[in-house]
């Protein structure tokens, strides 16, 4: 495959020579694009070496070769790693007043871009717009990941590890292939946009064709009369997400919905291949879960259920003038542990991921948490996410970190749930393929 690797002026340049290292041990044709800024981060005697091409930020030398045009057209790929925030700019607004930039509008490849910059950079509104723009016009954006900044920062920001990056791009290529993508597009002469639709497929490419997903979505309600309840604040926004991007790439659905609110479920419940299942308790969820996880290749708990309900139900409302002046006393009792039940149940290759809403003062912690609940529970999978008074819950981001079965870290993003729930398709489809 040809790859044209572009690299843009961040500290993160450093780590793209392992990415170029990456697609070259795997046979690949590679061409590094740097940009001039890129090129004071890594020098362009390192990338030679590396590609055994020449290098430049240059649009203008050996014009006799139009080199943009031909990197361009040959390109099965474009990548973009780092990709600094001015890049993304330039790139969505179609500047082409470098190498790098009129590379990118001269080819019908799947453009794959892994930012890299500080938080506020990332969370700039004016950046989230160009990803968003991006993103639609069908590129394929790889993390940023959450970790360790430049000097002592640390949030999201931090490039994707070279490892993800090249297997993304692999997966891309691929998905592209299949779907006739790129080179079809070429064939029968589409546009550019047509061409960048192509690619936006790949990136919904049908992993999970053929496959069934069970996922359970919100929070359980356990009634104490019937006019209240034990609640929680899980709005549902992850489970329906995961949900439609699961039946976006191919599979048959069935979503558990624990007192979601119409709203959240208006999309998901627009997809055909999607049905949706209400139910109030957790031992409701319990049953219609025990029920859907049958012939399920995938299940994903990511309601929120009780753990504790109440030992009786009051038939008629607990008044407090009835009450005599004392505060009415609840008992509860435990509820059935869900995942627990769905983990001994599982059947050889089946898939199950768990979720754990935490609260934890630092990172450490949280993954500690997050281990100890891998353990005690046995699940495939398990996705741990900081939640607070203001984070979390009722919004459209989330930050999650994957633990696999052996507590190790697989997965680390801060996005808007509809993105984490992409990342999170592409890792069960991986999953399932082993
Ligand atoms: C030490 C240093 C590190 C930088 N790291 C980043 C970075 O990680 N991400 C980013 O968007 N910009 C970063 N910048 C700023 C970019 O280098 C600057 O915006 C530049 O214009 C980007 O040029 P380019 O996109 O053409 O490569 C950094 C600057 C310096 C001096």
């Amino acid at each position: 495959m040809n790859i044209v690797l572009g690299v843009s002026g961040g500290i993160a340049a450093y780590k793209a020579v392992s990415l170029a290292r990456l697609f070259v041990e795997a046979g690949h044709e590679l061409h590094v694009v740097p940009t001039a800024n890129a090129l004071e981060f890594v020098g362009a005697v390192t990338w030679e070496a590396i590609s055994g091409h020449p290098v430049t930020h240059e649009v203008n030398e050996r014009a006799d070769e139009v080199r943009h045009v031909r990197l361009g057209q040959q390109a099965d790929a474009v990548v973009v790693a780092p990709a600094t925030a001015s890049a993304i700019a330039r790139l969505a607004a179609g500047i082409a007043d470098d190498l790098l930039g009129t590379t990118a509008l001269a080819t019908r490849a799947p453009l794959i871009l892994a930012p890299a910059m500080h938080t506020e950079m990332w969370e700039h509104p004016a950046t989230r717009r160009n990803v968003e723009l991006l993103r639609e016009r069908g590129a394929t954006i790889v993390g940023p990941d959450s970790g360790r900044l430049t000097g002592a920062d640390s949030g999201p920001g931090r490039m994707s590890d070279p490892e993800r990056i090249f297997a993304e791009t692999l997966r891309v290529i691929g998905a592209a292939d299949a779907t006739g993508g790129a080179a079809a597009a070429d064939a029968a002469g589409a546009d550019a946009a047509d061409a960048g639709a192509g690619s936006g497929s790949a990136d919904r490419a049908a992993v999970l064709a053929g496959r069934r997903v069970a996922v359970s979505a919100g929070g359980t309600r356990e009634p104490i009369d019937p006019v209240r309840f034990i609640g929680n604040r899980s709005s549902g926004r992850q489970g329906a997400a995961i949900a439609l991007a699961a039946a976006e790439r191919g599979a048959d659905v069935i979503l558990v919905a624990a007192n979601v609110e119409a709203a959240v479920l208006a999309e998901v419940r627009a997809h055909p291949a999607v049905r949706i299942v209400p139910v109030g308790t957790a031992v409701e969820l319990r049953h219609e879960m025990e029920e859907a996880s049958v012939g399920s290749d995938v299940i994903v708990m990511t309601a929120a259920v009780a753990d504790f309900r109440p030992a009786t139900v009051e038939e008629l409302k607990i008044r407090k003038a009835e009450l005599g002046g004392a505060a009415p006393v609840i008992e509860l009792v435990e509820n059935p542990d869900i995942l627990a039940g769905l983990v001994a149940q599982r059947t050889a290759g089946q898939l199950v991921v768990g979720f754990a809403a935490e609260t934890a003062d630092d990172e450490d912690r949280l993954l500690e948490l997050g281990r100890e609940k891998q353990r005690r529970k046995g699940v495939d999978l398990l996705a741990v996410n900081p939640v607070g008074w203001t984070s979390g819950f009722e919004s459209d981001r989330n930050s999650i970190r994957v633990l696999d079965h052996e507590g190790a870290v697989v997965l680390r993003e801060e996005a808007s749930k509809a993105e984490l729930a992409a990342s999170l398709i592409e890792l069960f489809a991986q999953r399932l393929g082993r």
